[in-house]
């Protein structure tokens, strides 16, 4: 069921069963962080792997104190910039933090999501929400509630419907080495911008080996089920596999030489926040189709748009 229901859906939670949760990112999939029963079934929905932690989403920066300790003066000023909004920190864990959350880390991944609906059903809530995306492992996240229903079907009982999501790509996840803030994973909120906030250079961690830092970091993922290729020549790329039916993926529009079956445009008049913003969605309609392949262009290499390459590149693997 899809509902705009926040009283019903705070009625499932409290009974230890998980929900689709809208944020301004994408869709979660939500249960309450002090239910095991709940955080198991989050893992076996989404076929997740326990090393594979989850984000512990919080009603307002106040709450961080209630799972985090030792928390460095950075992630204060973080979370007062950018909370609430689609910026998760990793921070020590609270002892009473279930192991099943962290997958055993000694730390834990937390946000305050800026989506109206989000923040109604946390603020009526005794508790706060750990939520995962809402798609199978590895597979495009989902962008709208009808997503989340096509993945799981009646295995999910309630979705909150919340609409598309305005931002369309995951939280930027920002953890702590020694007090320092360094990028785990790359996301809505550009690099650029808390980079000129802090007025530092963020390291970035690139650890993407059988035990990453953060799993969404792992090199397959976010991928759709038809091959796709990233490209920074379509005209190229179309040509190589003219014998291939090709769903064509581009930032702006194009003129092309050899029109392909379907062509989807992300933005217009080539804004990387529209692009971001519709990314998952196009993959979602691009797998819908009869084709063999996708082509992809490659964003241009700035703010947003070294998140859609990130994206666009794990899902080419
Ligand atoms: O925008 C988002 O972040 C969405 C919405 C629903 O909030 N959530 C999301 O969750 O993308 P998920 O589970 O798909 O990605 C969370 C990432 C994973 O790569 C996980 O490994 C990492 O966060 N993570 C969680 N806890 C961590 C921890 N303690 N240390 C390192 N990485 C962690
Ligand atoms: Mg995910």
């Amino acid at each position: 069921m899809i509902t705009n229901d926040i009283e019903l859906t705070k009625i499932f939670l409290d009974n230890e069963f998980i929900i689709g949760l809208p944020t301004e990112t994408v869709y979660g999939l939500a249960g309450n962080i002090n239910s095991d029963k709940a955080i198991k079934s989050i893992f076996e929905l989404k076929k997740r792997p326990l090393f594979n932690p989850l984000i512990v989403h919080v009603k307002s920066k106040n709450a961080i104190s209630t799972v985090a300790q030792s928390i460095p003066d950075t992630a204060y000023q973080l979370a007062e910039a950018f909370w609430p909004g689609p910026m998760t920190l990793i921070l020590p864990k609270k002892s009473g933090i279930s192991d099943l959350i962290t997958a055993g880390k000694p730390t834990v991944a937390v946000r305050v999501p800026n989506h109206e609906k989000a923040l109604q059903l946390l603020d009526i809530l005794d508790y706060p929400l750990a939520a995962p995306s809402a798609n199978p492992f590895s597979s495009i996240s989902p962008t709208s509630a009808e997503h989340v229903h096509q993945y799981f079907g009646k295995s999910l009982p309630l979705i909150l419907q919340g609409g598309q999501c305005a931002k369309g790509i995951e939280s930027t996840i920002i953890g702590f080495q020694n007090n320092q803030p360094l990028v785990y994973r790359l996301g809505t909120l550009s690099v650029d911008e808390i980079e000129s906030y802090l007025g530092i250079k963020l390291p970035q961690s690139t650890n993407a080996t059988d035990s990453p830092e953060a799993p969404g970091m792992l090199s397959k993922h976010y991928s759709p089920k038809t091959p796709l290729i990233l490209t920074n020549s379509i005209e190229e790329a179309i040509e190589k596999y003219a014998n291939k039916k090709i769903g064509l993926l581009t930032f702006g529009p194009h003129d092309l030489t050899y029109p392909c079956p379907i062509h989807l445009v992300l933005s217009e008049n080539e804004n990387l926040e529209e692009a971001a913003a519709r990314l998952y969605a196009a993959l979602h309609q691009l797998d819908e189709v009869d084709i063999d392949l996708i082509i992809a262009e490659k964003m241009p290499e700035i703010g947003l748009g070294c998140t859609i390459n990130d994206r666009l590149m794990r899902a080419s693997k």
